[in-house]
């Protein structure tokens, strides 16, 4: 395979914190000595953070939904298995239009989910392990039963409270057409017409992605200001940081013009409406941000995370995000979409280390998380995921996880389309790609459902769990040295214990075709096979680590990611 030379060695980011102009009589800055306490400082540019989508990771109260105090009772879990921190989905009080992505209340908890003592202790417990916690922010758009939203709709056209969001008179001459012709993410127009106070047919609101979530109009001083509160709130009970739903979001052009492409923009989940998306004003928004968490990290020397879910056609164009004064991080989900296929996944690769380590960030890679099929379905076996959650775990940066990936959990296509909960099914009628499939409730012991997801004698959990997750729990897998959990957690392990994973330079070589290998600073060779039949290893020797087994030295078998450690030189 022709191969290529990534950059070496990333300029480090510019320092979170300004020197003063002046220094003290001790001659220590107060960030330096924050700094010096906390030597983990950067923590976020390799961490590996594992995604629990609260309603299906642990349920204590028996309701049949995942809650606060369920993932508390599973920090331990995850601690055992290695990672850096948790990234918890919305659950914030919503009514669920899109499971919590629709919030009528930015700064509490869902009674269905617990309440804010049972977050406070969740903070104070992932402190206690040493566990980062990550909240999820929701700025593009809310709940149609948030406050500002109700009151939107009892104001009259041209008030103060529409101008929150995104009214406009409809076209034709009953103003019965949408103003424009965008189309919604989840299929449809993505305006929908209001009844007035009075009774009469309204003005129409924007939504990008369900009538139930009104975008705000990030034009409008108020929705910042909000904002700002919002984060604040969070950062001030403790929290490490926040991931951004559709950070690409958040600002239209200020014209509303039609797309160019109305049927461009509804065959792709990506975000391709070049006038919804991806607008210069928004990096503004991330630079504000970015100024709020050093604020904190100045107080105590922990940076605190901004990771966006920024869906940008390329990786150059995701780079912008991730520039030293804007978000920390930005998910590629590049490699989310590639096939299994050596030449893709190189192709991605390489060019997510050379645009995103050229803003001195790290790529902040994922496989796997609530949106998507899982890999061991996706790539077609479980063994390919295996193979590719290794590959993964070697690239330099940041990485995360999704709950379950670690017990080789397949996606479940075949819920019956009455239990069905996504969005997306029911306003397109369309099966694939829904999300339901990798959002059944996690199994965690025993031989039947509920698999210790909820206590003996709960009601049903709200996804039914299929029989072949009883060969899939949590408590089988710790107990199989051979599962994937021990997989993830070695490769966690020594993460930790090798200089060369985590940040630093990744050096492609030549392979046979279908294998991809590169090493890893000074000392670490990792090759994947993606083909059918076995490849010649690139070094003799057992693996330190491979993602199945590898019976004769010098060979590697198909789908199959291993780890070497080079004779020094
Ligand atoms: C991206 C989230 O990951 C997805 O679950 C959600 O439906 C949309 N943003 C809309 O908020």
């Amino acid at each position: 395979m022709i191969t290529s030379v990534v950059p070496a060695d990333p300029p480090r980011p510019a320092q979170a914190v300004e020197a003063p102009a002046v220094r003290p009589a001790d001659g220590v800055l107060p960030e330096e000595r924050a700094a010096a306490a906390a030597p983990d400082a950067l923590w976020w540019r390799d961490a590996v953070i594992y995604q629990v989508y609260v309603r299906s990771f642990q349920d204590s109260d028996g309701d049949g939904i995942g809650d606060l105090p369920g993932v508390r009772a599973r920090l331990p879990y995850l601690k055992r298995l290695g990672v850096d921190g948790v990234w918890l989905n919305p659950f914030y009080p919503s009514p669920q239009h899109d499971h919590g992505y629709d919030v009528a209340d930015y700064k509490g908890v869902d009674p269905m989910f617990g309440t804010l003592e049972d977050f406070d202790l969740l903070v104070e417990d992932c402190r206690k392990l040493g566990l980062r916690l990550v909240l999820d922010t929701v700025p593009n758009h809310c709940s149609a039963e948030h406050p500002w939203f109700l009151e939107a709709l009892a104001a009259a056209p041209g008030s103060a409270s529409r101008a929150r969001f995104h009214f406009a008179d409809g076209r034709g001459p009953d103003g019965g057409l949408p103003p424009n012709n965008w189309r919604a993410m989840f299929g449809g127009p993505a305006w929908s017409r209001i009844t007035e106070p009075d009774g009469a047919p309204g003005q129409w609101y924007l939504h990008m992605f369900t009538p139930e979530q009104p975008d705000l109009n990030w034009r409008n001083p108020e929705v910042p200001v909000e904002f700002e509160k919002v984060l604040r709130f969070w950062l001030d009970r403790g929290v490490d940081g926040f991931r951004i739903d559709v950070a690409a979001g958040l600002f239209k052009h200020p014209e509303l013009p039609d797309s160019p492409d109305p049927e461009a923009d509804e065959r792709t989940r990506d975000s391709v409406n070049p006038l919804a998306w991806n607008q210069p004003e928004v990096h503004e928004v991330w630079r504000s941000w970015r100024a709020i968490c050093e604020e904190y990290t100045a107080l105590d020397g922990r940076q605190r995370l901004l990771v966006g879910e920024a869906s940008v056609p390329t990786p150059a164009e995701q780079a912008m995000y991730v520039r030293g004064d804007e978000l920390h991080q930005a998910f590629f989900f590049h490699l989310l979409h590639a096939p299994w296929d050596s030449e893709h996944f190189h192709q991605v690769i390489d060019a997510a280390v050379r645009d995103i380590t050229a803003t001195g960030s790290t790529v902040t890679w994922v496989l796997n998380n609530h949106d998507q099929v899982r890999t061991t379905t996706r790539f077609g076996s479980p063994e390919r995921a295996r193979a590719a959650a290794l590959l993964m775990l070697s690239l330099p940066g940041a990485a995360y996880l999704y709950q379950g990936e670690e017990l080789g959990l397949p996606e479940v296509d075949d819920l019956p389309d009455e239990v069905i909960t996504d969005p997306i099914f029911h306003r397109t009628g369309n099966r694939k790609g829904i999300r339901d499939g990798c959002r059944v409730p996690l199994p965690w012991a025993g031989a039947r459902a509920p698999y210790g997801f909820s206590p003996e004698g709960s009601a049903p959990s709200w996804l039914p769990q299929p029989a072949s997750f009883a060969g899939h729990t949590a408590e089988r897998a710790v107990a199989d040295h051979a599962s994937p959990y021990h997989l993830y957690r070695e490769a966690l392990h020594l993460r930790r214990l090798l200089p060369q994973l985590g940040e630093g330079t990744l050096r492609w070589i030549e392979t046979p075709p279908n294998v991809l290998a590169f090493t890893r600073g000074d000392g670490l060779l990792v090759a994947t096979n993606f083909g059918t039949v076995a490849a010649p290893a690139p070094v003799t020797g057992q693996p330190l680590l491979s993602s199945g087994p590898c019976p004769a030295a010098g060979v590697l078998p198909p789908a199959t990611t291993a780890w070497w450690i080079l004779p020094r030189r």
